[in-house]
């Protein structure tokens, strides 16, 4: 470790994202930050030094096997609440030839003609949910994130990967607990051992049950000189992919549904084709990234940025929701959300090697899901004040706990 300055500890319960992110920023560009259990690690919230950071892997790396010697020395417990983001073995976690690697083997399976394939299943799984939520009566509450928000990542994921529907709970527990940084010691342990299970389990039914989807293309693809993913390999990109799939999408779309539902004149303009979707689901992702702070990355050698020293093994976090709010980018109005402005330029898919493999279809879903959403219930509002809102419990993803609204009138229109 190198500098003085007093860590900031960034607050698991996840209350105040982008309060937090102001107080980071008075630390300069790159601000000194206490995770769960003392762990010390450096912050990054500026656009600039975030590229930087994120476009030079052999500097920053991704893999805490080789780079984090806390993790290597074995100082970091199977209890800690992060434990996962360092223990999986998937690309996320590693760099260069063998990042590549697993990467163009998934690639294989993921192509993007099997993500254009899905534009009737994302049509008719947000109707059947659309439908689903329509049964309620307009005075009822209903928590749309949980219902619709949540639901469409998932249940897209899940079809993805052929994951059979009486264990889609068990799958899809790990990578939940997996972002909540306020599990204890014991949670976390036992998430970690019964993820595994679940996941291998899994790709054992894929391998006797073979079917048109993801897990069985990823079991079949092969490198050019024959080899395959190993068990470990096939384990840690479910992990990732049905982690990451999932847990970012539904903040996308939560909101996006926020931002809508409590600026009237906005909905209207979009509506009226005044303002196109594209621009509202850009800008969500500028102002509100699903990711808040991401771990991690690893200083490979010592070096100087934005003004600190950063020491060799020292433990990087790129914070997505400050990046977006770069006011060295968007000025004085970088926190107001403004479909309109002219430079929505984020980095809430990240840059570089890592860049992330669900973008398309995460926009292909939001793209569906939104309109739909405010087509079927035009007047769909909170049933609670928007400053009511709770945290989600978490400083990896920005979002809120819950969104309870109130779904009133509805039309009969699908997708
Ligand atoms: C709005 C939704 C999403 C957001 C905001 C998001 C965000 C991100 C970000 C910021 C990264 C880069 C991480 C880094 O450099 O450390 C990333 C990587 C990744 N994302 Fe996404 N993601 C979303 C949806 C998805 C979906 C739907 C999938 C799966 C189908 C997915 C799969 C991945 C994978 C596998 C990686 C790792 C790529 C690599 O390490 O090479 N993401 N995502």
């Amino acid at each position: 470790m190198s500098d003085a300055v007093c860590p900031y500890v960034l607050n698991p319960e996840g209350t105040d994202t982008h309060g937090e992110t102001a107080r980071l920023r008075e630390q300069g560009p790159i601000a000194r930050v206490e995770l769960p259990d003392g762990v010390l690690a450096w912050s990054v919230h500026d656009y600039e030094l975030t590229k930087e950071i994120m476009g030079n892997e052999a500097l920053f790396s991704k893999n805490p096997r080789r780079n984090w010697p806390d993790y290597i020395d074995g100082k970091i417990s199977d209890g800690w609440p992060l434990i996962t983001w360092a223990a999986m073995d998937t690309m996320a976690t590693q760099d260069g030839a063998d990042h590549a690697r697993l990467r163009k083997l998934l690639l294989k399976a993921f192509t993007q003609r099997r993500v254009d394939a899905m534009q009737e299943h994302i049509d008719s799984t947000v109707n059947e949910l659309l439908d689903d939520l329509a049964a309620a009566a307009p005075d009822e509450v209903v928590d749309i994130k949980a219902r619709f928000h949540m639901e469409l990542p998932t249940r897209l994921m899940c079809d993805l990967f052929g994951v059979p529907v009486d264990v889609r709970a068990e799958v899809l527990e790990g990578g939940h607990k997996n972002i909540d940084t306020r599990i204890t010691a014991e949670v976390a342990e036992a998430n970690l051992a019964n993820w595994q299970v679940a996941i291998s389990n899994l790709v054992q039914y894929k391998r006797e049950n073979p079917g048109d989807d993801l897990t069985t293309g990823m079991i079949a693809a092969k490198e050019e000189d024959g080899s395959r993913l190993s068990d470990s390999e096939m384990i840690g990109t479910l992990h990732l992919l049905l982690g990451a799939g999932s847990e970012t999408l539904v903040n996308a779309l939560a909101h996006a549904s926020v931002a809508l539902m409590t600026d009237r004149e906005l909905l209207t303009k979009v509506k009226a084709g005044e303002i196109a979707w594209e621009e509202v689901f850009e800008e969500t992702l500028r102002v509100e990234s699903p990711v808040a702070h991401l771990p991690f990355r690893f200083a490979t050698e010592d070096v100087e940025l934005g003004g600190v020293k950063i020491a060799k093994g020292d433990v990087m976090l790129v914070d997505f929701a400050g990046v977006g709010r770069d006011p060295k980018i968007h000025g004085e109005t970088a926190d107001e959300f403004n479909a309109l402005r002219e430079d929505k330029t984020h980095l809430s898919f990240g840059f570089g090697v890592h860049y992330c493999i669900g973008a398309r279809l995460a926009k292909s879903a939001w793209m569906t899901g939104i309109p739909a959403l405010f087509e079927r219930f035009p007047d769909i509002e909170l049933a609670v004040d928007r400053s009511e809102l709770v945290g989600q419990g978490s400083f990896v993803v920005n979002g809120h706990e819950s969104l309870p609204v109130l779904l009133k009138g509805k039309s009969a229109v699908g997708v």
